[in-house]
């Protein structure tokens, strides 16, 4: 055997966030069940750096019936209807699962789960826990996967998906010191997240870097909407090492208003019956608006001002803003705060079954690594919904089954073997060419898109994925098979926005002329895979 060591498990689950902590907890009731982050599990990913909500219908005055609407309505109708319903439906159940583990949200005087408003949302069902929801959500789950005898593998980067024919049957890995690990599984579950730190500036932890698009694709499944990028309105801009860092809907939920250099609130030019609390599409254009028409603030971005609230209900409700931004030297009781948009979240990815099946068997993905759920924009807070729900049901299927003989195919593993050893020979750095890479994403497939730009970006992304990555050392040989992901998920994000040809919730290309509206639309999904690309006509409805 190439590898250093092999370990065999029935559910393989690959990331350690919302998703694939989830996943694994359900999965362990039908067998031996293997988490294997590049991260510390609960640490890393984006799970628990989500601030704002966690959206369910917790309330007799709201319903089912508007979740799914107002999901379907933000998504510019490209959600797959299909796993709308099942988020909307089972999003309050799994909250109940958050609360009975001991996940402490917010309650209000009348002992309730408390809700605030998100945008794009006609009643107030944002679970949250201050503007802390991510961390308390993964503190309970790490708890609750403690007891479940799953086995964590911390800080492996997985390298490839092993196949025997068409079936997924494991995975390689290599640890910090860059030994060759196989894993082979009945079921494997791809949780990899998100990947917009494929941009230069992206509310993505360093671990945001599209491994799962990549590992799927070349695997052979198929992905949709990889265009349809979310830039979530609001960024910190300044200080620079600060750029991009997430300023949570939370606080225009609370009250915050949005002004422009001249101190106008400039959403009632833009939706004036929403104002802060339209779609997240539609902030994030108004805002780039704004800045390139010279009404910006003075680094960039445009102000987001609470100074009019209570003090005790910012130090309540938004205690890490509140923080965050005094670290910077702002303290947003008395002083607005600089805001931009910043790249957020990928809405496409692996097209999946509602019980989370890819198109490839013994594959099965959940939560941002997957697509389908939030069409061309996806509302805030329906995010960790999605991690808890699609989670479950990914672990309960992959769970159920069947196991197999399972044949590893050595000339998978050398490949791998070859492409690190040709990692040792290389010349080029590969942070040098991750910067390049996210530089050329910011400013070629941003908000506002257009073909010769897409087209430059796309050969960027294919010139910086033939460079000859070298890794200084073994510790290093992980960082060249990220960045190759990396350019990777780029590429697949400009072929898939060339491939769409309309403006569609947060895709806009200024290059095309349209007459049709989101629902109406004559287009469905994009959807690429190494078999072809393309996309789905639909019909339009009357
Ligand atoms: O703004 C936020 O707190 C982000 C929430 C989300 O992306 O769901």
């Amino acid at each position: 055997m190439l590898a250093d060591e092999v370990v065999d498990c029935h559910v393989l689950v690959i990331g350690s966030g919302g998703a694939g902590v989830r996943a694994a907890i359900e999965a362990s009731q039908y067998g031996d069940v293997v988490l294997i982050s590049k991260t510390l599990v609960g640490k890393g990913g984006c799970t628990t750096m989500a601030e704002g909500g966690f959206n369910a219908v917790m309330r007799d005055e709201d319903s089912c019936g508007i979740h799914f609407e107002d999901t379907m309505k933000g998504g510019a109708f490209l959600n797959d209807p299909e796993l709308v319903d099942i988020l909307v439906k089972e999003a309050p159940l799994r909250m109940g699962d958050l609360v009975k583990w001991g996940a402490v949200f917010d309650f209000t005087d009348s002992d309730e789960v408390a809700q605030r408003p998100f945008g794009g949302q006609r009643f107030p069902r944002t679970c949250y826990a201050g503007d802390r929801t991510g961390h308390e959500m993964m503190t309970t789950l790490v708890e609750r996967l403690d007891g479940t005898g799953v086995e964590t593998l911390q800080e492996f980067t997985i390298i490839d998906l092993l196949k025997d024919g068409d079936r997924v049957i494991g995975a390689m890995a290599l640890s910090e010191k860059g030994e060759l690990v196989i894993l082979r599984a009945d079921s494997i579950i791809l949780a990899t997240g998100g990947g917009t730190k494929v941009y230069d500036v992206s509310t993505n932890s360093s671990s945001g870097t599209g491994d799962g698009y990549a590992l799927g694709y070349r695997a052979g499944a198929e992905l949709i909407d990889m265009e349809m990028i979310q830039f979530h309105p609001t960024g910190a801009v300044f200080p620079y090492d600060a750029r991009g860092r997430l300023v949570t809907e939370a606080v225009r939920g609370e009250g915050g208003v949005l002004k422009n250099s001249k101190g106008e609130r400039f959403m009632k030019n833009y939706d004036p019956q929403r104002m802060e609390l339209s779609t997240r599409d539609v902030v994030a254009r108004a805002i780039a608006t704004e800045i390139m028409q010279g009404r910006g603030s003075p680094n960039g971005g445009v102000w987001l001002d609470v100074t009019h609230l209570p003090r005790e209900q910012i130090e309540t409700r938004l205690p890490v803003m509140l923080e965050q931004f005094l670290k910077f030297g702002v303290d947003i009781r008395i002083t607005p705060m600089e805001v931009a948009p910043t790249a957020h979240h990928i809405m496409g990815g692996l097209r999946i079954t509602p019980e989370c099946r890819t198109t490839l068997p013994g594959l099965f993905a959940c939560g941002e690594v997957a697509g389908g759920v939030h069409g061309a924009n996806r509302l805030g807070g329906n995010s960790l919904a999605e991690t808890q729900v699609f989670g479950r049901r990914a672990g309960a299927a992959a769970g159920k089954a069947e196991k197999r003989q399972k044949k590893v195919d050595e000339t998978q593993v050398k490949r791998q073997r070859d492409r690190l050893d040709r990692f040792m020979n290389g010349t080029k750095s590969p942070s040098r060419i991750r910067m390049t890479l996210q530089q050329a994403m910011w400013d070629g497939a941003n908000i506002f898109r257009n073909a010769t730009d897409l087209k430059k970006t796309l050969t960027a992304a294919g010139v910086l994925a033939d460079r000859p990555l070298k890794a200084e050392t073994a510790r290093n040989l992980a960082e060249c098979c990220t960045v190759e992901n990396m350019c990777l998920t780029a590429s697949l994000i400009c072929r898939c926005a060339l491939i769409r040809e309309e403006s569609r919730g947060a895709h806009v290309r200024t290059d095309i002329k349209q007459s049709h509206d989101a629902e109406h639309s004559p287009f469905g999904h994009t959807f690429i895979s190494k078999k072809g690309q393309g996309i789905e006509k639909r019909e339009v409805p009357g």
